[in-house]
């Protein structure tokens, strides 16, 4: 005979496991990975905000052609005369946004609540490449508007690719083995933007790039229910287990635990309860002892439907604000031969132009190349997780992150300030040999100062998660500041103003 509270949670796993769209989810949940600041839901969020964008980009999708000589009165026409399209397009333009930033949100919270360790670090791989798929499916929508904008950003964007051109060049082999030329040709497909990078651009944005997230959007989800949940701190497993008295379990003849919620455990969750093996004694071996801790897991249903629910209407009501309020901005039609000055890339990339600035090769390439390494070597390297689960890893991280960030910003402010107020050796020495430049310029020696200063961290401490810590966020304090001066301080030339109103007339 099932009791009343039985029957109850029998129909909470029901619930989860039955329906189509919610089976996604374990049918019980750590009550750690609800907490409000552990996640702040972000992962969540992206969710819905990739579905946000797919519904809205079927709608605009039936209204605009891929052509150079109709995209942008189709997308005008989106804008003035289809019923609601102006908003459909707001949305689309603000959830694209809103993605690239929840994106590295997301990763930070990931990185330092210490997400990456055992087998969780396939997780943060896939984490990444659908880092790298969100940006570029946001660059490439970029351009599909064919405004001057959308023109001379992605312009920008195809010359960052073709960046490997300065190496070559300084080593006289570019007419030999022209790398920049062919990463620029694989982007646009032609030496300029044309109708070659439109259609290009429109199917990796409708087709390829959509499709590559949303497989791996799954990948992601079913890991999650693969590495037993999301992370938590492995000391409050460990530390005190609750062991249950044989007396108060029941079991079957053959010796099995009779709990409803065994039956219904997710196979695939580690975690998950086991039947533990009752010795003819009544007693039970050692070997199960620990599976019988008190499950300190809650039912799924109904309480993370509430708070996935919430978070939709969140996300919703914030999008729908930005888009009645803000409109998208659309420009005149593109024209080749009035390039804007200054010509900027969308606003995510306006930290590597800052870097392409100072020089094309290790801005472009060098320096973003060897952020992504780190950040797929890290599990690899970081193998403390008894930091797991824990932000900062505890006080110890939090005084060193906000060192850290101190440090950061001292620096880069600095070096920039003088490449600003005094140039660079360009203006100092003259004719110096362009690989000079291009080995130190103020990105390459904020790389350095980051690198240094994880060592030091980690000679300090001995610790690799601390020495982890501080490059992250020496890169992230980094990221903004160049970012920053991308978005706010840069006028025309690509020269250094304190806000717009100074800019001069062109
Ligand atoms: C479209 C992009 C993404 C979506 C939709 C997404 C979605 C999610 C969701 C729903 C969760 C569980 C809840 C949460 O942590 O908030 C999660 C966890 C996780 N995500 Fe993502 N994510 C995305 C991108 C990334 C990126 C860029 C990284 C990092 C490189 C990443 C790494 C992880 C890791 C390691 C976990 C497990 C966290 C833990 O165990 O505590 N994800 N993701």
């Amino acid at each position: 005979m099932k009791t009343n509270s039985q029957n109850i949670n029998i129909k909470r796993i029901q619930r989860i496991s039955r329906n189509f769209f919610l089976h996604i989810h374990s049918p019980k949940i750590h009550p750690h990975a609800l907490r409000p600041t552990y996640t702040f839901g972000l992962g969540v969020i992206l969710a819905f905000l990739f579905l946000i964008m797919i519904i809205t980009g079927f709608i605009l999708m039936m209204n605009y052609t891929p052509s150079v000589e109709q995209a942008y009165n189709s997308v005008k026409d989106i804008v003035f005369v289809v019923p609601g399209g102006k908003y459909i397009r707001n949305i689309h333009r603000w959830a694209a946004h809103g993605m690239v930033l929840v994106t590295f949100l997301h990763l930070t919270r990931t990185f330092l609540t210490g997400s990456y360790f055992g087998k969780r670090k396939w997780n943060w791989i896939i984490g990444i490449c659908m880092l790298l798929v969100v940006m570029f499916m946001s660059f490439s929508g970029y351009l599909l508007p064919w405004d001057q904008l959308a023109y001379w950003a992605v312009t920008i964007g195809s010359n960052i690719a073709a960046s490997a051109r300065e190496l070559t060049d300084i080593l006289g082999i570019t007419n030999v083995l022209d790398i920049g030329g062919f990463f620029k040709k694989l982007l646009i497909g032609d030496e300029t933007v044309g109708q070659t990078a439109l259609t290009r651009f429109f199917m990796l944005h409708v087709v390829f790039l959509p499709i590559t997230l949303m497989v791996l959007t799954g990948w992601h989800f079913w890991r999650i229910r693969k590495d037993g949940g999301l992370s938590r701190p492995l000391r409050e497993e460990s530390a005190s287990p609750q062991v249950l008295k044989p007396s108060s379990l029941q079991y079957s003849k053959a010796g099995n635990l009779m709990s409803d919620d065994v039956k219904f455990q997710d196979r695939s969750d580690p975690d998950r309860e086991r039947p533990p093996v009752v010795q003819a004694h009544g007693s039970i071996s050692s070997k199960n002892q620990d599976t019988l801790r008190a499950d300190k897991r809650i039912y799924t249903w109904p309480v993370l439907m509430w708070i996935e629910l919430s978070l939709l209407l969140f996300t919703t009501t914030i999008i729908l604000i930005m888009a009645f309020v803000f409109d998208a901005p659309l420009r005149e039609q593109a024209n080749i031969s009035f390039p804007e000055n200054p010509a900027k890339s969308s606003w995510y990339f306006l930290g590597i132009q800052e870097l392409v600035s100072y020089s094309a090769f290790t801005g472009g390439l060098l320096i973003p190349l060897l952020f992504i390494a780190f950040l797929i070597s890290i599990p690899f390297i970081d193998k403390e997780d008894r930091f797991s689960g824990i932000w900062f890893s505890g006080k110890q991280g939090l005084k060193i992150g906000a060192v850290t960030i101190l440090y950061s910003l001292l620096i880069t402010v600095i070096l920039v300030f003088i490449a600003v107020k005094f140039g660079w050796f360009r203006e100092w020495f003259g004719d110096i040999p362009g690989f000079i430049i291009m080995i130190i310029n103020p990105g390459t020696l904020s790389a350095l100062f980051y690198i240094l200063w994880s060592i030091l961290i980690k000679t300090r401490t001995g610790s690799t998660r601390m020495a982890a810590i501080a490059l992250f966020l020496c890169a992230m304090t980094g990221l903004i500041i160049y970012t920053s001066i991308g978005i706010w301080f840069r006028g025309p030339n690509w020269d250094f103003y304190w806000s717009q109103s100074q800019w001069p007339m062109i």
